[in-house]
């Protein structure tokens, strides 16, 4: 068609490299104009190919007038219409459905009054594919991603990611699931189809005319709601208000994505039924784990078993998110200034989120699988580091947010954030600055040696720190182990049992006062990649940094 044959001419003239991942674009960039498009030069027909249209649109959330939203509208241009599936009345974006090994072609279409450019959080992608933030088209403009899906069966998701609007664009509605299968999950035998159920999981505040309220306030309100993040009134599930699930008497699979810019939940049953959890944001667990409740992060997604079997019709089931403290140590900020309320709906305070309705009687009675999966163990004695741990310090130096005392330049990589191509390695996330070191850092020695610091020494400064979702792009990684600071313990103790740390991640909670040991394999696309903290409003504000693999 007309719109692949302007692609394939383009792709002759300027070679941005896609497919197979063998060429590093990063390379490139600094020498070429960067044009903003991509080809898929595949030759193969894809399994799947769809136009992905970002638009401005409006949907019905609450009684009376419809919100003005930003919305993702597929289409599949080739392959199974049931690969793409539309959630009526809901500003999200329609739910992927593709097979492990299929071939994947999405022309994305920018119709936003401003640049963007579409990740595809959890996937491992040639750097392209996996949409840098320097990627971003301006309006009227197309990227096409052009990619097999190497992935495991998950629950991944995709999001905007254009340096400093992230935050807003998701806020505005920008995102959806992208579920993968594979044999191995087939094998399983878990719920599936109706009673398979993405439950995403944002909060949204709205004014009385229904429009979504982003921050708001004096320009130093704005200024400090930022740098903590933003927080909604409402959580909605699906883009819907007071949700609400109608169930039968039998086995249900639920995946939960977390896709709000900040707020942190801590799912729990009112009744406290212990919660079964079967998979992460990489995929199924081994085998499955209970836990008293789950802690879901911006940016994860954890997967759980439910059976309602022993329920009766009519009865009632509630969600909460129960309570939790020390996300925001201290409520202060940048010298001990009082952060303004912004929201109703504190963080960690006690609310239902889902209601679930049992309507109807089922015979069909399927048993927890034992065995779930097989996840292969990584080992820090393989790692190419296993003695000196990759350290990046999280913290706030001079009001801004840093990792190892830098914030995110768009195509700048630090010595000590060039990894190999095909290597493991582990990293070491450190949510805890001390009083000394403060100093030193403001001091602006962004150095290589920094996150190698001795922690020993000095105050710990408890009024500054903040929980951080860590996400790293182009990875999916395994938890090897956390420490907690003891200033620290009463808050990471209050949401700490509800980690599953078990399974694949790519996002990774970390509490103030926490640190977090990962190993993960770099593969053999070479580029550059980012890896951030998914509190969005973080992101936009510099915690972000490029890896670069070489
Ligand atoms: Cu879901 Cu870089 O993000
Ligand atoms: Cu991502
Ligand atoms: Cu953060």
């Amino acid at each position: 068609m007309a719109e692949s044959h302007l692609f394939s001419r383009r792709s002759f003239l300027k070679t941005a490299c896609v497919g197979a991942g063998t060429l590093a674009a990063s390379n490139l960039l600094p020498d070429l104009p960067f044009i903003g498009r991509v080809l898929a030069q595949s030759d193969r027909v894809p399994d799947l190919e769809v136009r992905l249209r970002a638009v401005e649109s409006e949907v019905s959330i609450l009684p009376g007038s419809p919100t003005r939203v930003w919305v993702y509208q597929g289409e599949v241009i080739q392959g199974d219409t049931a690969s793409l599936q539309a959630i009526p009345d809901s500003y999200l974006g329609p739910i992927f459905r593709v097979h492990q090994s299929q071939h994947v072609r999405i022309h994305f279409v920018n119709d936003l009054p401003e640049e963007s450019i579409i990740h595809w959080h959890g996937l491992i992608l040639p750097e392209a594919m996996d949409a840098h933030p320097h990627y971003a088209i301006a309006p009227g403009e197309t990227y096409v991603y052009d990619f097999q899906v190497i992935n495991r069966a998950g629950t991944y998701w995709y999001h905007p990611h254009p340096h400093g609007a992230t935050a807003t664009q998701v806020y505005n509605g920008l995102a959806g699931l992208f579920i993968v299968t594979d044999g191995e999950e087939t094998a399983a035998g878990l719920p599936s189809d109706d009673y398979d159920i993405p439950l995403v999981f944002q909060d949204r505040s709205f004014d009385a005319d229904n429009q979504l309220v982003y921050i708001t306030g004096g320009m130093m309100t704005q200024m400090m709601t930022e740098m903590m993040g933003f927080l909604g009134d409402n959580i909605l599930i699906n883009g819907k208000p007071e949700f609400e699930l109608d169930v039968e008497t039998r086995a249900y699979r639920l995946r939960l994505l977390n896709g709000s810019n900040f707020r942190i939940l801590k799912l729990g049953w009112e009744d406290g039924t212990p919660l079964t959890v079967i998979g992460t944001d990489g995929g199924l667990l081994e085998s499955p784990l209970e836990r008293p409740y789950v802690t879901l992060s911006p940016g994860e997604r954890v997967e759980l078993w439910v059976d309602f079997s022993e329920h009766t019709v009519g009865s009632q089931l509630l969600l909460k998110s129960l309570p939790f403290t020390g996300v925001e140590m201290g409520g202060t900020m940048m010298g001990g200034m009082e952060m303004p309320e912004t929201t109703t709906l504190p963080h960690g305070e006690k609310t239902t989120v889902l209601k679930v309705n049992v309507v109807q009687e089922s015979t069909e009675a399927l048993t927890l699988p034992e065995r779930l999966s097989t996840i292969q163990r990584y080992a820090l004695s393989d790692a190419v580091n296993a003695d000196l741990p990759r350290t990046f310090e999280i913290a706030m130096l001079n009001e801004v947010w840093s990792l190892n005392g830098r914030s995110f330049e768009m195509d700048a990589v630090a010595d000590d954030e060039i990894v190999q191509a095909n290597t493991l390695e582990v990293w070491e996330f450190i949510n805890v600055v001390n009083e000394s070191e403060t100093g030193a850092m403001d001091g602006g020695h962004g150095g290589h040696d920094m996150g190698n610091m001795n922690m020993g020494s000095g105050e710990i400064k408890t009024e500054d720190q903040m929980a951080h979702p860590m996400h790293i792009h182009g990875v999916q990684f395994q938890i090897l182990e956390r420490t907690v600071e003891d200033a620290f313990r009463e808050g990471w103790e209050t949401v700490s049992a509800g980690y599953v740390d078990e399974g694949w991640k790519d996002t990774v909670l970390l509490m103030p006062g926490e640190r977090v040991k990962l190993l993960m394999r770099f593969g053999s696309d070479l580029g550059l990649y980012v890896f951030h903290c998914h509190n969005l409003e973080h992101e936009d504000l510099g915690l972000m940094r490029n890896y670069q693999v070489q």
